[in-house]
């Protein structure tokens, strides 16, 4: 079971040191029984990294470039990530998608790139509300998980648009049918993203197909996160 928390455009290196210092008292007790991560903003990495150093929590950024290096402003490459000891990136989130023009295309190939470098990759997928009452669910899950391919290190996040960042969590059943669509496409675990917090996420957690969360706004406060992460803990 895995609960990895997408800090999006939140928390500056001080305050990242804080918040993971405190993490790690928090969680240290759960080694073993739950896989935490964090991905904090690009700058507040390496504040991450060394809070967390010796312990069992990850940290991972929330996007990475699909070459190692050049003429690409504004952008990180998985080489640059992994010298700072940084774990794994994101790929191909709703809001990446939606705003920074990313695609099907470049989504597979930042995740090809970063897992070749060696990080572990959670790509991201899910379909707006309009394609779900079109009926066009499977149709683009399966053109959004077209573009990767099965690797040990590669996670899914199903996260169904309509349910970030909104308080409007997939039921139980629709969760269920999306991560068994995904799982029958590709052999990998997948998370389930989407306004999950302590209070819903029991209920999503004991499904079989769902192997973790990726968690957003309730990730940035230390009570709500620690009590997902413990409610994960002891559902593994
Ligand atoms: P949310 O975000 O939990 O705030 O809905 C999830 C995500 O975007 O990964």
């Amino acid at each position: 079971m895995l609960i990895a928390g997408n800090w999006k455009m939140n928390k500056t290196p001080s305050e990242t040191a804080e918040f993971c210092t405190l993490l790690k008292s928090r969680v240290g007790g759960l080694a073993g029984s739950v896989d935490i991560s964090v991905f904090p903003p690009y700058t507040s990495l390496p504040a991450a990294v060394g809070a967390l150093a010796d312990t069992e929590v990850a940290v991972g950024a929330q996007n990475v470039h699909w070459e190692p290096e050049g003429p690409f402003t504004g952008e990180v490459s998985a080489p640059m990530l992994r010298e700072l000891g940084v774990y794994a990136a994101i790929v191909g989130h709703s809001e990446r998608r939606q705003y920074f023009g990313e695609t099907d295309e470049t989504a597979g190939r930042r995740a090809a790139a970063a897992l070749e470098a060696g990080l572990f990759v959670i790509a991201c997928v899910g379909e707006l509300e309009a394609e779900r009452e079109a009926g066009e669910t499977e149709h683009v899950l399966r053109r959004q998980v077209s573009v990767l391919f099965e690797d040990d290190r590669l996670v899914i996040a199903y996260e169904p648009i309509w349910a970030i960042g909104t308080g409007k969590t997939a039921t139980p059943d629709q969760v269920r049918k999306g991560h068994e669509f995904i799982k029958s496409l590709l052999d990998v675990p997948v998370l389930y993203g989407g306004s999950v917090t302590p209070g819903n996420c029991t209920d999503l957690l004991i499904l079989d197909a769902v192997d973790g969360a990726l968690v957003g706004g309730a990730s940035l406060d230390l009570d709500t996160f620690t009590a997902i992460c413990e409610l994960a803990a002891s559902r593994s």
